[in-house]
């Protein structure tokens, strides 16, 4: 809608997990490489864990990215509320397995001979499970079992979990003691720190067609910074708000008061008390009715 207005060829902040708008944070950065690595590696299980909205959806993304260009078959599963039926006839949709895909033996074999196969011809194949933390035990049990086919040169399915902390948590269960033992490679995402968050909302900005922004300044960039917590979907959120708001009011920079509004409609909760200035909240194109909340 703002696009034209800024100069963007495209939507900055974009809801969506799109690899094209990739933000390289060192964790990220680093993130993406233990994926691969543990996936090349043949080290069996991956665990990528993250508060909400951190990016693991956006790395699953980039390692399917990878996958194809290297012609590495996998199994992607975005809906982790399955039943164990559903999560064998998905496997074998997914794998284009050639057999009766509603019975779980004949998956089994199919994708027992599949992985023997492909391994032998030194090819890896992988299940990515996103939303992990939601998987009921018996599908996370059949999981388990899955990632103990192996031949002596490695694992031969190599499986990433990726999910909130309550993964983490979970996998702590004794129940899970099994898998856990299993997990090869675990990485985690945390939210931006402040210099990071700086550099999120310029690189998206740049990769949308505006290089050298100026609408959103470095205050209230941290100010995003603080009420955000750093959570690039929320840094999202607050970025496209801002930018719609200043359209609506046909000025090209954001002021505080812009934020105020956009924050409290989020019911954002945050830590910490403006960082700001009485100027800063009213320069001349804000309107006072945009600084909902005064904190005095
Ligand atoms: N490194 C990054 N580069 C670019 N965009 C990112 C990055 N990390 C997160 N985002 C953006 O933040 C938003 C949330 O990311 P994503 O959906 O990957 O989070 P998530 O950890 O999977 O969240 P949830 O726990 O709700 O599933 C998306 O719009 C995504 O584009
Ligand atoms: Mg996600």
């Amino acid at each position: 809608m703002y696009n034209a207005f800024f100069g963007f060829t495209q939507n900055p902040f974009n809801m969506s997990p799109d690899p094209a708008f990739l933000f390289r944070s060192p964790q990220h950065e680093e993130a993406l490489a233990s994926l691969i690595y543990g996936v090349q590696s043949r080290k069996g299980f991956i665990v990528l864990s993250g508060e909400v909205g951190t990016g693991k959806t956006t790395m699953l993304e980039c390692l399917r990215d990878f996958l194809h260009a290297q012609q590495i078959a996998f199994a992607s599963l975005f809906n982790s509320r399955l039943t164990v039926e559903q999560f064998f006839e998905m496997l074998a949709y997914d794998l284009d397995l050639r057999c009766n895909r509603l019975s779980k033996t004949e998956v089994l074999l199919a994708l027992n001979a599949m992985l023997l196969e492909r391994t032998g011809a030194g090819r890896t194949t992988v299940l990515i499970v996103d939303e992990a933390h939601n998987l009921e035990w018996e599908v996370l049990e059949e999981i388990r079992l899955l990632g103990n086919l192996e031949n002596r040169k490695g694992k031969l399915l190599q499986i990433v979990l990726a999910g909130q902390p309550e993964l983490d948590r979970k996998l702590e269960a004794p129940e899970f003691r099994q898998l856990k033992q299993r997990i090869a490679l675990r990485c985690a995402l945390r939210p931006f720190h402040p210099e990071e968050t700086a550099a999120y909302i310029n690189s998206r900005m740049a990769r949308a067609g505006v290089p050298d922004q100026t609408f959103i300044s470095p205050n209230l960039i941290e100010e995003i910074h603080l009420r955000s917590q750093g959570i690039p979907r929320l840094i999202n959120a607050i970025c496209d708000n801002l930018l719609l708001t200043a359209f609506a009011m046909e000025t090209r920079v954001v002021a505080i008061g812009m934020l105020d509004e956009v924050t409290s409609d989020m019911r954002l909760e945050y830590r910490g008390g403006p960082s700001h200035t009485e100027e800063d909240r009213y320069p001349e194109i804000a309107r006072p009715r945009l600084a909902p909340f005064h904190r005095d």
